[in-house]
């Protein structure tokens, strides 16, 4: 019987993570152990290797917080006990995340999948969808027409554009670079503005007054953040949910926050669910299920064997609006498969 597992190890915030053999963990009660096949790299899980993510996991522990693959275990308890054998979409805030041939998981943090959807199609499907659903509550519960957002060509935004627009709620995508324009068109976005050029803010300020943009979702930080608030209405809400730019929300005026009711405040998936009740989440997760290989659905760039993390890592990082970097734990045997399958294959011809 296999005791041991490959998995990447932090030993510590901000340390050099690796790829070694540990113990597989035991399931505590209400925790199920999941034989994971895939699982993505997220900002969230890069701001972890540098220390600065706030989950609670304690050290030397296995990062990634997203993942799937198949529950083989229960620690105990009903829910768990259900999962058993099933095919499951993951979070997991356990010292035993998803970069690691197995996965423990609290059984009410799984999402059983449906036989339509692959492993690798499903791995994503917590972090990014959930938050978009959400979003789109936050939106409508402002009753905004329109919203403002920044690094719209990750992965999330392409999310955000298919989502609430569909749902009817315009989004005023901004990006860095004339490539990403195409790459937000395809999913039929049709406000798209380079911030960097000249006369970016003046652009802004006319949609914005046009489309009556209330809410400003923010990837970034920066001298950005209030900079666009400055343009826009009264009593509008930017809410700060990612910190890509890796410098502190600034620029924004004071004017704006005393005498036009502008605010500025944080936006945390995880803190978020808190506020809702079992039954709101179970029809929150309802909702994504069926949305994963549609609105919900995440782009691919890449995927590597959990061997090959590091150089995943930096690809992920120098690429990020190509698609996501996927962790695999059985793509080694499988190359090697399909390569002897390619010989025999050539042998018979
Ligand atoms: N608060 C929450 O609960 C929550 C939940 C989910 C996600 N998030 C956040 O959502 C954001 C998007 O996540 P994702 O997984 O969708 O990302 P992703 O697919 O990896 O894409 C990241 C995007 O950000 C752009 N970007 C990176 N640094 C930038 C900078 N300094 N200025 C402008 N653009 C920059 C990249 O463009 P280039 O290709 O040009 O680099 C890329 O388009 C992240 O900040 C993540 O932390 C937060």
């Amino acid at each position: 019987m296999q005791i041991s597992m490959r998995a990447v190890v932090l030993e510590g915030p901000g340390q050099e993570a690796v790829v070694k053999e540990i113990p597989i963990p035991t399931p505590q009660s209400g925790q199920v152990l999941i034989k994971v096949d895939s699982a993505p790299i997220n900002p969230s899980d890069i701001a972890f290797l540098h220390g600065a993510y706030s989950s609670g996991k304690q050290f030397p522990c296995v990062p990634g917080f997203e993942g799937s693959g198949t529950v083989i275990a229960n620690g105990g308890g009903i829910m768990g006990w259900r999962l058993v054998g099933k095919r499951v979409a993951f979070y997991s805030q356990s010292q035993f995340g998803t970069y690691g041939e197995y996965s423990v998981a609290d059984a009410l943090g799984c999402l059983e999948l449906e036989n339509d959807i692959t492993l690798q199609e499903a791995c994503c499907s917590f972090v990014n969808p959930l938050t978009v659903i959400s979003m789109l509550e936050v939106a409508k519960e402002h009753k905004t027409q329109a919203v403002v957002h920044t690094a719209a060509a990750s992965q999330l935004g392409r999310m955000m554009v298919r989502h609430f627009q569909a749902n009817g709620v315009r989004v005023i995508n901004i990006i860095r670079r004339d490539a990403q324009v195409e790459m937000l068109k395809k999913e039929g976005a049709d406000i798209i503005l380079n911030s960097s050029d000249s006369d970016f803010l003046e652009k802004l300020k006319n949609v914005i007054q046009t489309l009556r943009a209330t809410v400003f979702f923010d990837a970034l930080g920066g001298e950005l953040t209030g900079k666009i608030l400055e343009v826009m209405p009264s009593h509008s809400t930017c809410y700060v949910y990612g910190g890509l730019s890796l410098k502190p929300v600034g620029n924004v005026s004071i004017m704006d926050l005393i005498f036009k009711d502008k605010k500025v405040v944080g936006f945390w998936l995880t803190q978020y669910l808190k506020t809702k009740n079992i039954i709101s989440q179970a029809l929150l997760l309802n909702q994504l299920k069926g949305l994963l290989k549609t609105n919900l659905k995440t782009i691919v760039a890449k995927t590597v064997d959990v061997s090959e993390f590091k150089e995943g890592l930096e690809f992920y990082k120098k690429n990020m609006s190509e698609g996501k970097v996927l962790i695999r734990f059985d793509q080694k045997q499988q190359q090697q498969q399909q390569q002897q399958q390619q010989q025999l294959q050539d042998k018979q011809q």
